[in-house]
C-alpha cells in the first residue's frame, strides 16, 4: 500500500489547517454560503437533507487496519456510530456537526487519509478492480497506475474547475469489475501483439439522467505515455466542454456530440505536443510507485487445503458462503473473501463502528493487516490462507458480515436515497429491504443464480441503476414517490443500460412487482441460465405482460 512521503504529508496537513481557517470564518459569518461552497465542496463536504455529509477517500478502495479503526472512531465520536461505503471507492459520514469536520479532516490526516477532491468539479477518487493485486485473471496490477493518476490529479492546478466532475477507472484484469465503461475515462490493461502491456483508453462513459456506454478512443496506449495521455484527454474536456449547462457538463455529452471518433482527433492533436514531453512516466518512477505494491509475505502453500475442501463437502452453509463469497487468487492456497454488508434489514453499504473495529482485527488476523473496499458496496480480505476461512467465516458469522449472497439478488447496489440525500425523489433504503426481505430464503436466492439489482433515489444514478439487470429508479409525480423499473442492463466490459418496463409503480408495489419478473424469469427459464440470458433471449414483453396484467400502475 502506498504511504506518504514528507512531501504528501505536508499537502495534506497544510489542506486540513487552511479548511479549518475557512470554517472558522464561514461560521464567524466572514464568508458567505456561497463563497464557502467550492471550499466546502472540494474537501468532500456536502449540506444534506438532515446534516453535512463528509466523503472520504479510499483510494483504489485499500485500507489499512489502523485506519479501519480511525473511520471507526471517527464514526463514534463525531458521527451516529456508522458510515456508509459508496459506489466509488469514497466512505460517507451522514451525520457530522459542521463544526467538528476540520476536526475530522485532522485525525484522518494522522492516518494518511483525506476527503480532498472527493466532490466539486475536479477529478475524484480514482477507483478500480477490488481484487487488485491478486485476482486469477490479473494482465497488470492497476494499483500502481492509480497511485500515479493520484497524484498527479491530486491539486492538478489545471484541472481545478472543470466543466463538471471527473472520473477515472482502471482495470487490470480479463473481467471487468470496477465499471469502466461507466466513468468519464476508463482504462483497461490490454496486451498487444508483441506481448507488451499497456491500455486501452475509453472516454464518456456516465450514468446520471443521460447514461452513456463509454467509447474506445484509442486501442493501445503505452503505459509510459498515461499521464501526456491524460492530460490531453482533460485540455480537450476542459476547453470544449459546456460550462453554460450543468446538465450537458459531463465529458459524456461532449464526446457524444463531437463523436468519439473526432473527440480522439482533437486529442491525438493536443498529444501531440505533450507526448514525450516532461511528464513522460520514467521507469523509475513507475518503479519508485510500484514498490509500494509488492506482495505480502506469501507462505509456500500446496494449491488447494484438504480441510477448506472437506468442510465444503461437509458443511452446506460453508460451500455456499465459499460459492458466493470467496474468490480465486492466483497465489496457491490462497482465497479473497468478500464480507457482505448486504444484510436484510441494514442499508446496502451501512457498517457500524463496531463491525469496522473487528473487521480491523480480522484483516490483522487473516489477512496481513489490509482491507479492500467494492464498487458493489461490500469489503474484501484479498489474503487469507484457504485454511483459515473458515475460522474467519465464523467471525463474520458473529458479526452478520457472511451473508452469502454476492452476486446475487440481495446483494444490491442502493444509494442512500431520500432517507438522506436531498436530491431524492423518493427513498432507496426501504426498497431494498422490502426486495430482500422477499428473497431472504437461501434456498430459493440460490437457485435464481447471479442477478443484479441496483436501486437510485433519482435519476443521478448513484445507485447505478442503469446498469442493474433489474433497476430501479425513485422518481416524483406529483410530490409523492413512485419507482420506474429497468431491465437488462448489465456491467463488465459487456455493460450495458437497461430498458424502462413501462409507467413507475408506487412504494408499496414494489416488492411485488419484483417477485413478477423473478416469476417470468423461472418460468422462462432454460437450464441454468441467468437472468440476464433469459432476458436476452426473450426480451422485455414477457415482464411486460405481467406485471401490467393488472390493473396497478398509473401513467
Ligand atoms: C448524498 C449525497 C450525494 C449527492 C448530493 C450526490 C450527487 C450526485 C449527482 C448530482 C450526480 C449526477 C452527476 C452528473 O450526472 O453529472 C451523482 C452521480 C453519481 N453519484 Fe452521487 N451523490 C450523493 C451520494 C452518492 C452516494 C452515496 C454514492 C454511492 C452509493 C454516489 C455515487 C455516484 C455515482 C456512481 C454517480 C453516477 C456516475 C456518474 O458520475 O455518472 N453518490 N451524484
Ligand atoms: S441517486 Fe439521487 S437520491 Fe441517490 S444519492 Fe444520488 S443524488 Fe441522492
Amino acid at each position: 500500500m502506498y504511504i506518504y512521503d514528507d512531501y504528501d504529508q505536508a499537502l495534506v496537513d497544510q489542506r486540513v489547517a487552511q479548511f479549518a481557517d475557512q470554517t472558522n470564518r464561514f461560521l464567524a459569518g466572514e464568508l458567505t454560503g456561497e463563497e464557502f461552497r467550492p471550499l466546502r465542496l472540494q474537501n468532500g463536504l456536502y449540506i444534506q437533507r438532515h446534516a453535512p455529509m463528509l466523503r472520504v477517500a479510499i483510494p483504489y478502495g485499500h485500507l489499512r487496519a489502523d485506519q479501519v479503526r480511525k473511520l471507526a472512531a471517527i464514526a463514534r465520536t463525531y458521527d451516529r456510530s456508522y458510515a456508509h461505503f459508496t459506489t466509488r471507492q469514497n466512505i460517507q459520514y451522514n451525520w457530522p456537526k459542521l463544526e467538528d469536520v476540520p476536526a475530522i479532516l485532522a485525525e484522518l490526516a494522522t492516518v494518511q487519509m483525506h476527503a480532498i477532491q472527493t466532490s466539486g468539479n475536479c477529478i475524484r477518487n480514482t477507483t478500480t478492480d477490488q481484487f487488485a493485486g491478486v485476482a486469477f485473471d490479473e494482465i497488470v496490477d492497476p494499483r500502481p497506475w492509480c497511485e500515479i493518476i493520484r497524484q498527479w490529479s491530486t491539486f492538478h492546478p489545471e484541472f481545478a474547475h472543470l466543466p463538471r466532475k471527473f472520473k477515472i477507472a482502471v482495470s487490470g484484469s480479463v473481467g471487468d469489475r470496477a465499471a469502466t465503461l461507466v466513468h468519464d475515462i476508463g482504462l483497461h490493461a490490454v496486451r498487444n501483439a508483441a506481448g507488451e502491456v499497456g491500455f486501452k483508453v475509453l472516454v464518456g462513459g456516465g450514468l446520471g439522467r443521460t447514461p452513456i456506454i463509454g467509447s474506445v478512443i484509442r486501442d493501445f496506449l503505452e503505459p509510459h505515455h498515461l499521464l501526456t495521455y491524460l492530460d490531453a484527454i482533460l485540455r480537450v474536456y476542459n476547453r470544449y466542454g459546456r460550462r453554460d449547462n450543468k446538465y450537458k457538463a459531463r465529458i459524456k455529452i461532449l464526446v457524444k456530440a463531437m463523436t468519439p471518433e473526432s473527440f480522439a482527433a482533437k486529442v491525438e492533436a493536443e498529444w501531440a505536443f505533450l507526448k514525450d514531453g516532461p511528464a513522460t512516466l520514467t521507469q523509475a518512477e513507475i518503479d519508485r510507485v510500484s514498490q509500494f505494491f509488492t506482495a505480502p509475505a506469501y507462505e509456500t502453500l500446496p494449491g488447494d487445503d484438504a480441510g477448506f475442501v472437506q468442510l465444503q463437502a461437509e458443511n452446506k452453509a460453508f460451500a455456499r458462503f465459499v460459492e458466493r463469497n470467496v474468490f480465486k487468487h492466483k497465489q496457491p492456497g490462497y482465497v479473497a473473501v468478500t464480507l457482505s454488508l448486504k444484510k436484510t434489514g441494514v442499508a446496502p453499504g451501512d457498517a457500524t463502528a463496531d463491525q469496522l473495529d473487528a473487521v480491523a482485527d480480522l484483516a490483522d488476523q487473516y489477512a496481513y493487516g489490509e482491507l479492500r473496499v467494492s464498487h458493489e458496496q461490500n469489503l474484501i480480505l484479498a489474503d487469507v490462507k484457504q485454511s483459515d476461512v473458515a475460522a474467519l467465516w465464523e467471525s463474520a458469522k458473529a458479526l452478520g458480515l457472511a451473508t452469502p449472497n454476492i452476486g446475487l439478488l440481495t446483494d444490491i447496489i442502493a444509494c442512500p436515497g431520500g432517507d438522506f440525500c436531498d436530491l431524492a425523489n423518493a427513498k432507496s433504503i426501504p426498497i431494498a429491504e422490502g426486495v430482500q426481505k422477499l428473497f431472504d430464503n437461501l434456498d430459493d436466492l440460490f437457485d435464481l443464480g447471479e442477478l443484479d439489482l441496483n436501486i437510485s433515489g433519482c435519476m443521478n444514478s448513484c445507485g447505478h441503476h442503469h446498469v442493474g439487470n433489474i433497476g430501479i429508479l425513485g422518481v416524483d409525480k406529483n410530490g409523492s414517490e413512485w419507482y420506474q423499473i429497468s431491465l437488462g442492463g448489465r456491467q463488465g466490459y459487456e455493460a450495458s443500460l437497461g430498458k424502462v418496463i413501462g409507467p413507475s409503480f408506487a412504494q408499496d408495489d414494489v416488492p411485488g412487482v419484483i417477485r413478477q419478473v423473478i416469476d417470468v424469469f423461472v418460468e422462462q427459464r432454460e437450464g441454468d441460465e441467468r437472468f440476464i440470458d433469459v432476458f436476452d433471449r426473450v426480451g422485455i414483453e414477457p415482464f411486460k405482460a405481467r406485471v401490467y396484467q393488472k390493473e396497478r400502475a398509473h401513467g
